[in-house]
């Protein structure tokens, strides 16, 4: 009987035991290792993924010497008096509180100058390492328009009917959007920001483009700021798994990747939008 205690034999069947345990719960995880597992996200796009064979490294010895031959000069710039900058801050506030997504856009044209001086104002946005990781396509052609439209509902009917699920499709319900999208068709520009994942060294290696997403998403901020401030109106979009086919249709390089659609114009005389009430001050602003 002793024999059956010896310490060997306990260690022998805890190993055992251990080994059954683990081999009839094949699927259960540590919490290290369900926490480190990726949830499934169908609003993620997965074009929008930089994989890791985009981030090779850059020509490291033409990047140092552009930066250390850049010159220095002077900076100064506008200085207002206090009174003067409550207002100004106040005015612009109340300007851009005015913004509203819109999804009836009129096909009344706008002047192309228009146009050109928001894309320069969106280019003004700081960016990783001054890269400008971004290009502007501005579309005005119908039928390349309609062209985009048609790829756009076509995705669009998939993701509201099968990819997304019940729960995206019931937090959209108060917007009351679906998959047709006549602004496509009517706005009389789209503006298509893509996002440049690398950019190409004058010796044609790639070079990183640091927290590009970051900086392409600054500039449409200040692209929906500066529509704002001519009168114009928009509905920023993202349309989700769009990218590959609407790059191959516009013609644009392996390095960009489609990040944002506006279309733009004037809103149609019956537009609406949804009876939305932004947070106050104090439930987004916190003071330290
Ligand atoms: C990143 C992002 C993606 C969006 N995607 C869509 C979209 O695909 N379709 C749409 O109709 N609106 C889209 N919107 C607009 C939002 O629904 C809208 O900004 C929000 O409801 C608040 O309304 P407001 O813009 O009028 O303040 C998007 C907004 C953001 C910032």
């Amino acid at each position: 009987m002793s024999f059956f205690l010896t310490p060997i034999l306990i260690a022998f069947i805890l190993v055992l035991l251990g080994w059954i345990f683990k081999n009839e719960h094949p699927g259960k995880k540590t919490d290290d290792q369900s926490k480190t597992k990726p949830e499934y996200q169908p609003w993620v796009d997965e074009d929008l993924k930089d994989s890791a064979e985009d981030h090779q490294t850059e020509d490291v010895d033409e990047f140092r010497e552009s930066e250390e031959n850049l010159e220095h000069i002077p900076f100064s710039s506008p200085r207002f008096p206090e009174h003067e900058m409550i207002k100004r801050s106040q005015e612009f506030y109340e300007l851009l509180n005015q913004r509203r997504s819109v999804r009836f856009i009129s096909d009344e044209p706008i002047p192309r100058q228009v146009i050109d001086n928001i894309i320069k104002t969106a280019g003004t946005a700081p960016s990783g390492a001054h890269t400008e990781p971004w290009s502007f396509v501005v579309v005005q052609d119908a039928e390349v328009k309609h062209k985009i439209r048609v790829i756009i509902e076509d995705e669009e009917e998939v993701n509201y009917k099968k990819r997304m699920g019940d729960r995206w499709v019931n937090d959209l319900k108060k917007l009351r959007t679906n998959w047709i999208k006549e602004y496509l068709d009517t706005a009389p520009f789209l503006i298509l920001i893509f996002k440049k994942i690398y950019g190409i060294t004058s010796s044609g290696r790639k070079k990183t483009h640091y927290y590009n997403e970051i900086s392409v998403s600054i500039a449409c901020g200040i692209l929906l700021a500066a529509l704002q401030n001519a009168g114009l109106v928009t509905v920023t979009t993202t349309p989700l798994n769009c990218g590959p086919r609407l790059r191959t249709l516009l013609d644009r390089p392996a390095n960009e990747k489609l990040l944002v659609l506006l279309p733009v114009g004037y809103p149609r005389k019956d537009a609406t939008v949804p009876n939305l009430k932004r947070k106050p001050l104090e439930e987004i602003m916190v003071l330290v």
